[in-house]
């Protein structure tokens, strides 16, 4: 998982009755080690599937489930936790809380909230495949969409019932990357992005190539940063051992020939291009068709230039905003310079090889038209979303 920002919003947590309410308890854990105060808010039916016991020991806080508690104070937590909240999780929400939602119904503690919020709702489905299908869900659905609530997910796959189709609950992880997704202003909102990620494999023969070293977290995590700001995001990737992100259409290929010709397939809807690939210059000219043997003399290989894709696509007569990376060891700003100018692209972003190959922190230095704008070192995300912030303001 890419690392997240660490702060202190408030995350309320709904949790209503379902199966899926088992990773409830998961999440309240992500939610906190990622920096959140989480409160805690059980529907009645909730509370047959997880203990409250065990939802207080993650988040910290007694977890709340009664709408009629005169023990607190003036007896309008409904109000209170509503204002506290910096958004609320609905996870998971079943059907009949869905429907509850669409009619605008508040007869319990969580649904008195959610009509009372003034704040971003967002709720992650798990029910049934039927019960999803059924025109009433798929109705009131639509409903709460139009009313600004967030719908996160469901997946398809394997249900507890032992059926198979739409209905399970997205997990954990995927669910804490679409909250602080609610938090990212949609600079981007409608906008196609594409980025290059990874290294490149260049084949010798069908065991050895030669590749470069990169990790890839930068390019995902400005995948993953563009997402949030609202664009529809193409990662073509070499080969990297990092999970796919949710929400981006990641094309995976091995060689700078297949990234550039994957790159040329799809750049024509694209408003922007960034280029974070570490692409191989040179591929090998002849590659052996079957394992190489050893001999007594020292064997030679002839490379030949692999195309340049980022040139190649600020070249294109409707290019794209074109966006580079230059990953050096020495002469950061020069080099960086040197490249923004013969590639022709009106941002590069330099770094310090030595510092950011492989780490989860980077320091970057943007350098464009109007000048250079050195970023703080930092968690890759976070200079993602700068990184973002800034193409915006320059499109
Ligand atoms: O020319 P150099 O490799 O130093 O430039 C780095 C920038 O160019 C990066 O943004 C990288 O993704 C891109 N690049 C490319 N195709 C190549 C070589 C580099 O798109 N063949």
């Amino acid at each position: 998982m890419i690392m997240t920002e660490l702060h202190s919003k408030s995350i309320l947590l709904g949790i209503t009755g379902g199966i899926a309410a088992y990773k409830a308890a998961e999440l309240v854990r992500l939610l906190v080690k990622a920096g959140y105060n989480v409160q805690c808010v059980m529907t009645e039916t909730a509370q047959h599937f997880i203990g409250a016991a065990t939802l207080q020991a993650l988040s910290g806080k007694p977890v709340l489930m009664k709408l009629w508690d005169n023990t607190n104070g003036d007896g309008m937590d409904h109000i209170r936790l509503s204002r506290e909240a910096d958004a609320i999780l609905i996870a998971p929400t079943s059907a009949n809380f869905i429907a509850k939602l669409a009619h605008g119904l508040a007869d319990d503690l969580l649904s008195t909230l959610c009509l009372a919020r003034a704040c971003p709702l967002a709720v992650a489905p798990a029910m049934n495949k039927q019960m999803w299908d059924k025109p009433a869900t798929q109705r009131n659905l639509v409903q709460i969409r139009q009313d600004g609530i967030n719908v996160i997910g469901p997946a398809s796959g394997e249900q507890a019932c032992g059926e198979l189709g739409m209905g399970r609950m997205l997990e954990p992880e995927t669910l804490l990357i679409e909250l602080e997704a609610l938090f990212q202003p949609k600079l981007l909102a409608g906008k196609h992005v594409m980025i290059t990620a990874g290294p490149t494999y260049e084949p010798i023969d069908p065991v050895r190539g030669i590749t470069n070293l990169s990790s890839g977290k930068m390019g995902y995590a400005l995948a993953r940063a563009a997402w949030e700001a609202g664009a529809t995001v193409t990662l073509v990737s070499g080969p990297t051992a990092l999970t796919t992100p949710p929400n981006v259409r990641v094309i995976s290929v091995t060689t700078a020939q297949e990234m550039h010709d994957e790159v040329m397939r799809g750049i024509k809807k694209m408003a922007i291009f960034i280029g974070v690939a570490a692409v191989a210059d040179y591929r090998v000219a002849q590659v052996a068709q079957q394992k190489l043997k050893k001999t007594k003399t020292t064997p030679t290989l002839t490379l030949e230039p692999n195309p340049d894709i980022l040139a190649k696509v600020a070249a294109l007569p409707k290019a794209p905003f074109c966006v580079g990376f230059a990953a050096e060891t020495e002469k950061l700003s020069e080099h960086a310079q040197a490249k923004r100018a013969t590639k022709a692209i009106p941002l590069i972003i330099a770094n310090r090889a030595q510092d950011a190959l492989g780490q989860d922190e980077s320091t970057l230095i943007l350098i464009d038209s109007n000048g250079s704008h050195a970023l703080p070192r930092q968690p890759k995300l976070l200079s993602a979303r700068q990184v973002i912030k800034h193409i915006a303001s320059l499109l």
